[in-house]
């Protein structure tokens, strides 16, 4: 982390906006939306049914998946990943940079995250680490596709290669995306999505697996519920990680969508990309790994906060007094939480890339729904505050 001391920030907006006027997302749901959920209610039918059948057909097929499970939400989702591709006491290639979940299910699993540095270009594991990393207990990678955006997956699929490593995928943030081509559910043993009210598929919460062996899509459907094989027989301990018909009543409905809006995201993204060049000096947006197209759940750029005499959280502020939200996916990395603290004596070197991400990322607003005037707001707001705090 900088170390860089900075001297009182200045004072860009005398009458700082309340709040933002760029909204930050668009979560907001449709009246399909609505109607689909009521033709449930009235159904009577709640619990996993025809809803969600539909949206493992649907979602499943355009992933390009052979299986798809859904489940209660992405951490369910990742757990139930997990529980039959690793053993107690593997050790899990897993990103320093990324959202908690990842790693936590594989401690909750028994296994020990092995933390593995960042790409400083793409902000995508960096598989170059990885390799180095490997330790004689090493049976997996649990890879994010964060932002959006897939990692280098034939780099994840070569290291996974070369030592018979198993491979789970966490698409919670990257529905739709795709590599070299092909939809991200064709790579990987497992590949898990969450629904999470913000996701770009977002139902409240809920989530889904996919897979491409039938084996393994047996194991999971049965972990999911109980390990029942007919009523009351259970063939094995499981959980019950279910998603409802409710939350798969909106996810077949705003998928309809997802396609469109998934464009919309990618056309705001090219013109972030645009107009930011103007700030190349402060502002470093993350690329996409080469190869994938990235579907842009988050935008997230780095500050160069060696060039600015202010901290990115100073920088966030003075954005939103110009009426501009932003947030910080994330304040630190994963070895630095707390969390972990028991893992840190088995990691061989430490994630420079990763552990200096956390005082300089910053997210701008995101959504199928930016316009102009949005832009033009977002882009004066940064050369603003940019002006102000120049090094
Ligand atoms: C990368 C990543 N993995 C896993 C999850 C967990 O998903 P959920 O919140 O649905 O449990 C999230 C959600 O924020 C996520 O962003």
């Amino acid at each position: 982390m900088s170390t860089v001391t900075k001297p009182a920030p200045a004072v860009v907006s005398a009458a700082p906006a309340a709040k933002p006027t760029v909204p930050f997302m668009l979560p907001q749901l449709h009246e399909a939306d609505i109607e689909a959920v009521n033709k449930v209610l009235r159904s009577g039918m709640l619990r996993a049914a025809s809803k969600c059948e539909e949206l493992e057909k649907r979602l499943g097929e355009m992933s390009g998946a052979k299986h798809a499970m859904t489940c209660a939400n992405g951490t369910c989702a990742l757990q139930l990943a997990y529980e039959p591709l690793f053993k107690r006491g593997d050790d899990v290639l897993v990103p320093a940079w990324s959202y908690i979940a990842t790693a936590a299910m594989l401690v909750a699993r028994g296994c020990n995250p092995i933390f593995v540095d960042a790409d400083p270009t793409t902000g995508q594991i960096d598989m170059n680490d990885a390799a180095k990393r490997v330790t004689k207990k090493t049976t997996g990678i649990a890879a994010t596709h964060m932002y959006g955006t897939p990692v280098d997956i034939d780099a994840v699929q070569d290291l996974a290669k070369k030592h018979g490593f198993k491979v789970v995928y966490d698409c919670a943030q990257s529905h739709l995306s795709t590599y070299k081509g092909q939809p991200v559910g064709k790579f990987g043993d497992a590949v898990t999505y969450s629904f999470y009210a913000t996701k770009n598929l977002g139902t409240g919460e809920g989530g889904m697996i996919t897979c491409n062996d039938d084996a393994l899509a047996r194991q999971i459907k049965l972990l999911r519920s109980h390990g029942e094989t007919e009523k009351y027989l259970h063939e094995q301990v499981g959980y019950n990680y279910r998603m409802n018909d409710m939350a798969g009543a909106i996810a077949c409905s705003r998928l309809d969508r997802l396609p469109a809006e998934t464009a919309a995201r990618q056309q705001a993204a090219a013109r972030y990309d645009s107009l930011l060049s103007e700030f190349s000096a402060f502002i470093t947006p993350m690329r996409a790994t080469p190869g994938s197209v990235s579907v842009y759940h988050l935008y997230t750029l780095k500050l160069n906060i060696e060039k600015l005499r202010c901290s990115r959280d100073e920088f966030s502020k003075q954005l939103l007094a110009e009426g501009v939200p932003s947030a910080v996916h994330y304040p630190r990395s994963l070895p630095q939480q707390p969390a972990f603290k028991e893992f840190m004596g088995m990691q061989t070197a430490p994630w420079p890339v990763a552990d200096s991400l956390g005082a300089r990322v910053l997210s701008l607003p995101m959504h199928h729904g930016l316009t102009d005037a949005h832009f033009d707001q977002i882009t004066t707001a940064i050369r603003k505050v940019i002006s102000a705090n120049k090094a």
